[in-house]
């Protein structure tokens, strides 16, 4: 089948791929944007390690055809992470341990942070139930909450501090 231009905001900017129908969000970042951070774990929505915000949602990219996301605004880790120093999830998951191998780490932290744009001030229990898709395999689950936690008021502190 004929390739299609699909082109897309990723991170702030305008981004193009040319891809063949069907190809996945998660595909066109990883394999054709080298956008790496998405990570590649089932590829069948079973483990959420490829989560990534579209329009500020947290989507499963390797189920989404990347032509559902022309002209949408799609955010990864990469985007997140600002160019000097860590994201306060970034810091809290490591100040937290809240990783072994990291492969679940982008997927968790992505879902993290459309949590706390929806609910800044999240409890023990929605952020557990926030994570319900996503796995991970080594760490358990205890210090990614906590890591959650603290981040959230982190963010929190600095919004309060912010100039109205
Ligand atoms: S790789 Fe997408 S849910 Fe597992
Ligand atoms: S840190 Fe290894 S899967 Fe979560």
């Amino acid at each position: 089948m004929a390739s299609t231009i699909v082109a897309f905001e990723l991170g702030g900017r305008e981004v193009e791929v040319m891809v063949k129908p069907m190809t996945t969000l998660q595909s066109a970042l990883r394999d054709q944007l080298g956008f790496t951070a998405t990570k590649e774990g089932c590829r069948q929505g079973g483990c959420g390690s490829c989560t990534v915000l579209v329009n500020d949602e947290p989507m499963l990219s390797c189920l989404l055809p990347v032509e559902d996301v022309a002209g949408q605004r799609v955010t990864t880790l990469e985007s997140l992470t600002p160019t000097q120093g860590l994201h306060p999830l970034q810091q809290a998951f490591l100040d937290a341990n809240a990783f072994q191998c990291g492969y679940c780490t982008p997927g968790m932290t992505m879902l993290a942070q459309a949590l706390l744009d929806h609910n800044p001030a999240p409890d023990r229990g929605d952020i557990t139930q926030a994570l319900t898709g996503n796995i991970c395999r080594c760490t358990g689950y205890g210090p990614i909450v906590r890591a959650i936690e603290v981040a959230a008021q982190a963010m929190h502190a600095g919004e309060e501090g912010q100039p109205r």
